[in-house]
């Protein structure tokens, strides 16, 4: 296992590249089990959850193929329908493989993902829209099998937004027959980003990016040739990279239209923003002011930031609050901050950060992939040395983050625990 020893204080000065986005990648690998041929992925980020889903596809008898930053995968004649709990058990995102399978197939066979360390992250809506587009479920011994002759269109509304839930379903009913409507649908970018590979291929769906999207179901789809989107988290947590360690990066490919709740809080603790041709400078001059942050789906504060802006928080001239309204669990990065020196007390799904501390260098753990990128984030603006081990969670989301810090200065190094 590796570990990444940084030695804070440097602030970090010049310009990074945004990859392209994690989580409109995984989705689109799945959509790639809807029809047969060779689908090509543009901007795909080299990730661990990148190769975890092209494994997933491979045993689904797909043929995955990446050079560089463009993916192929031939998806003709399936063998499997089975996603093994093997493989769901370390990404849940497999479940994205659900609604595609037995749309193509008629037949699927997935892993109940259970919990995970930010929250129980049941996939009831997941199931409650496949129900009602015709499939039976059974679900037995940890896995979820989802029958249908062929899907029908259904109108369904979904008792919480989520994310995969909706791209699931939208996948799904892509190749029903008729129209369906997705009420309370989330909103994300990432969605409308499938939705555009989708329809591309020759899907109809309207309203993606909105909460009512409508599918008219088609009878067969081309092969997807799509450029992923940038990562509008990566783009984030470079923002606050610049910011905590009072630099100055030009952040290229930074999708800020996708950014305005993180943005606009981060404008309001003072950090400057420039955009220029060559990308948005990031920069900041003086500690932070507070702010008070409250996590909600998309065009809200991202609750995939809210580790990121606690580190920064941490620093700050006052206190902030933050709030977390998506998962239950998703304050385990405060125990490890503590032991950088921070101050934060919590109370249910609030986190009072008192700031105006300095953080000296310790060793620390990741728990998961934006609690590692928060790690990393205090680390840079620590005292001293910090140790940040089980660097797998950082690996799986965040592309070559230790080369792209190096570039701009900081001092990181990788090294086997
Ligand atoms: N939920 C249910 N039932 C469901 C589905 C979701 O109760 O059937 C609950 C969840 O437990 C959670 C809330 O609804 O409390 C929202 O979850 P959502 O389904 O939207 O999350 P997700 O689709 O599993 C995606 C991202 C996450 C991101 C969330 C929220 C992907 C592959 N993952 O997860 O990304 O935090 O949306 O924006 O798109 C990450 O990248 O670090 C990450 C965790």
């Amino acid at each position: 296992m590796d570990k990444l020893v940084i030695t804070g204080g440097r602030p970090l000065v010049g310009r990074v590249k945004v990859s392209g986005a994690k989580n409109a990648t995984l989705p689109l690998m799945c959509a790639t089990l809807l029809s047969p041929g060779r689908h090509r992925l543009h901007n795909v980020p080299d990730l661990r959850d990148v190769r975890t889903m092209a494994r997933l596809l491979a045993t689904l008898g797909a043929k995955v193929e990446q050079k560089g930053d463009e993916l192929s995968v031939d998806s003709a004649p399936s063998r499997g329908m089975e996603a093994p709990y093997e493989l769901v058990k370390t990404m849940r995102a497999s479940v994205l493989c659900l609604g595609p399978l037995v749309a193509r197939h008629g037949r699927a066979r997935v892993s109940l993902p259970g919990g995970c360390a930010i929250g129980a992250r049941p996939i009831d809506q997941h199931l409650k829209g496949l129900e009602a587009l015709g499939c039976k479920l059974d679900i037995s011994g940890g896995y979820v099998e989802a029958t249908a002759k062929r899907l029908k269109g259904a109108d369904i509304s979904l008792d919480l937004v989520t994310v995969t839930g909706t791209e699931n379903l939208m996948m799904a009913a892509s190749l029903a027959k008729g129209a369906s409507v997705l009420r309370n649908a989330a909103r994300e970018p990432e969605v409308v980003d499938l939705a555009n590979a989708l329809n591309a291929a020759g899907a109809r769906i309207e309203g993606a990016g909105t909460a009512t999207i409508t599918i008219h179901g088609v009878d067969g789809l081309a092969a997807l040739d799509h450029r992923v989107m940038p990562d509008r988290i990566e783009a984030g947590t470079y923002m606050v990279a610049a910011a905590i360690t009072r630099g100055e990066l030009t952040i290229a490919d930074a999708p800020l239209e996708h950014l305005t709740a993180v943005v606009g809080k981060l404008k309001e603790a003072g950090v400057r923003f420039q955009p220029t041709p060559k990308g948005v400078i990031v920069s900041s001059r003086r500690a932070p002011k507070p702010v008070t942050i409250i996590t909600g789906p998309y065009p809200g504060f991202p609750t995939d930031m809210q580790a990121q802006l606690m580190a920064f928080m941490c620093l700050s001239t006052g206190s902030s609050v933050i709030q977390e309204t998506i998962f239950e669990n998703r304050f385990m990065h405060v125990a490890e901050l503590r032991r950088l020196g921070a101050d934060v007390e919590i109370t249910g799904s609030t986190a009072l950060v008192k700031g105006a501390r300095k953080l000296s260098g310790a060793p620390v753990m990741a728990t998961d992939l934006r609690a590692s990128a928060c790690l990393v984030l205090a680390a840079l603006a620590a005292h001293g040395e910090t140790h940040i081990s089980r660097v797998y969670h950082l690996d799986r989301g965040y592309e070559r983050i230790d080369q792209k810090l190096t570039a701009a200065g900081a001092q990181v190094r990788r090294e086997k625990e």
